[in-house]
């Protein structure tokens, strides 16, 4: 394989390859590297970069200097394909290397300063590249970071390919934890089933190395990963020993805001008891509370509840109604806060829900990141009617930004807002 590197400083190259697995490829003439500098392109007195039109600081990779220098490369190259780097570009991740690495001949072209003229881009880029989100100075070690993770998908430049197929995002997983001699050191044991030489077990044991390591370091993987039925359900239950038990839901019905921002109270809707209880029980809530300070409404919802916890009417033990065990009737959100203060000692940090946008609502990661870091109680409020009242989110610890499309019309059920959220929040993606 030919990769051709155009920079403005070539020997940045020279050290890192001349080391390990790519000096070797080279040497074998598994692949070959040329590299161009932009400088050889230029004519007396001329710069590669001039300053940006529009008065911002920082300096340009201009068009008409480095198309010279590009289409050179294409014409003594005539099927390369043409790849930018810029922290812009799609990020360079294991599907890619393989994608790259069926390519004969790659021309990496190099940016420095504030990037390139972006008609550079457009007239050849075939692709824009980047090695992460973050910002590094220049093109270089991203051009040497796609010679190294290519050239190793690159036939028999990495002497065993057994070890490539095992390397880490190789079907979406991360390597198994290894090990080496001596299998004691400092109290500190190899995993026995490693030295039993019994291999069935170890390619067990390591099989489920590599699954737990990805659902502990990189859960996102696993959504693309090949895994069986047994490993999903082996992977679930990890997930379920760490659960939060820690979590709360309320269904307020006052106070609410109608149409005009009045406070009112809204009436209950049968579907919210019986299907928020089962999206609660589905996403691992402890209590789902409905509130409400109208006895006779109350009094309909411990009715309706009555219903599914009449054994003669669950002599099929059904699965609504293991999730109607969860609900809970309370006058007001103060009696469900009460509630969850009896059972953890610790008042329940308030999470509120809101359909509009507003300035210090939190986003879904950074709520996720809040709530694998505390060990909690949290209790989210829902909403009915137009929406709960400005003193309740204004009480309330977090605002958690809405759920909904593009379009302008955002007017979900109550019932399909709370499941949408806490799939967002506590969802399996395996
Ligand atoms: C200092 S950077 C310019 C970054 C630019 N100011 C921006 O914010 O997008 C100079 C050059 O380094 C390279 N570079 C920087 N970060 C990169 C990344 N994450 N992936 C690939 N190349 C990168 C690009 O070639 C880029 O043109």
């Amino acid at each position: 394989m030919i990769f051709n590197v155009l920079t403005v400083f070539r020997e940045i190259f020279r050290s890192p390859l001349k080391y390990g697995i790519l000096s070797k490829a080279i040497k074998k003439n598994k692949i070959k590297i040329n590299l161009y500098n932009y400088n050889d392109f230029l004519k007396n007195n001329e710069r590669i970069d001039d300053s940006q039109y529009g008065g911002d600081a920082g300096m340009v990779i201009t068009y008409d200097k480095a198309s010279r220098a590009i289409e050179a490369i294409k014409s003594n190259n005539s099927k390369t394909l043409v790849v930018f780097l810029t922290p812009k570009g799609r990020l360079l991740d294991n599907k890619l290397t393989t994608e790259l690495a069926k390519t004969k001949n790659l021309t990496i072209v190099c940016g420095r300063y504030e990037g390139f003229d972006q008609r550079l881009i457009e007239n050849y880029a075939d692709l824009e590249l980047s090695v992460g989100d973050y910002v590094i100075s220049g093109g270089e070690i991203a051009a040497l970071t796609i010679i190294d993770s290519v050239s190793r998908m690159v036939n028999s430049v990495v002497g065993k390919k057994e070890s490539v197929e095992k390397d880490s995002f190789q079907n979406s997983l991360l390597k198994n934890s290894v090990y080496t001699r001596p299998a004691v050191f400092k109290r500190s044991e190899v995993p026995r089933v490693l030295v039993s030489g019994d291999h069935k077990r170890i390619a067990k044991f390591n099989r489920n190395s590599s699954l737990t390591e990805t659902l502990k370091k990189r859960e996102d993987l696993l959504e693309k990963a090949h895994i069986s039925p047994e490993e999903r359900d082996m992977l679930k239950e990890i997930k379920v020993q760490q659960m939060k038990s820690s979590l709360y839901l309320a269904l307020v019905h006052y106070p609410i805001e109608d149409i005009n921002g009045d406070i009112i109270k809204t009436s209950l809707t049968n579907l919210d008891i019986q299907d928020i209880a089962r999206s609660c029980k589905t996403y691992g809530i402890k209590k789902y509370f409905i509130t409400h300070p109208v006895k006779e409404q109350r009094d309909l919802a411990e009715s309706v509840l009555g219903y599914w916890r009449d054994n003669r009417n669950n002599r099929n033990k059904s699965s609504k109604h293991e999730a109607m065990e969860l609900v809970k009737i309370t006058q007001d959100i103060s009696e469900a806060i009460n509630s969850i203060k009896s059972i953890h000692n610790k008042r329940p940090k308030v999470v509120a829900t809101d359909a509009r946008i507003m300035h210090n609502m939190v986003n879904y990661s950074r709520l996720k990141d809040i709530i694998e870091s505390d060990s909690g109680p949290y209790l989210f409020l829902f909403g009915t009617g137009w929406g709960l009242a400005k003193e309740i989110l204004d009480g309330a610890d977090y605002i958690i930004k809405p759920v909904g499309g593009y379009l302008e019309y955002n007017h979900l059920s109550v019932r399909s807002a709370v499941a949408i959220i806490l799939d967002r929040l506590f969802g399996c993606n395996f």
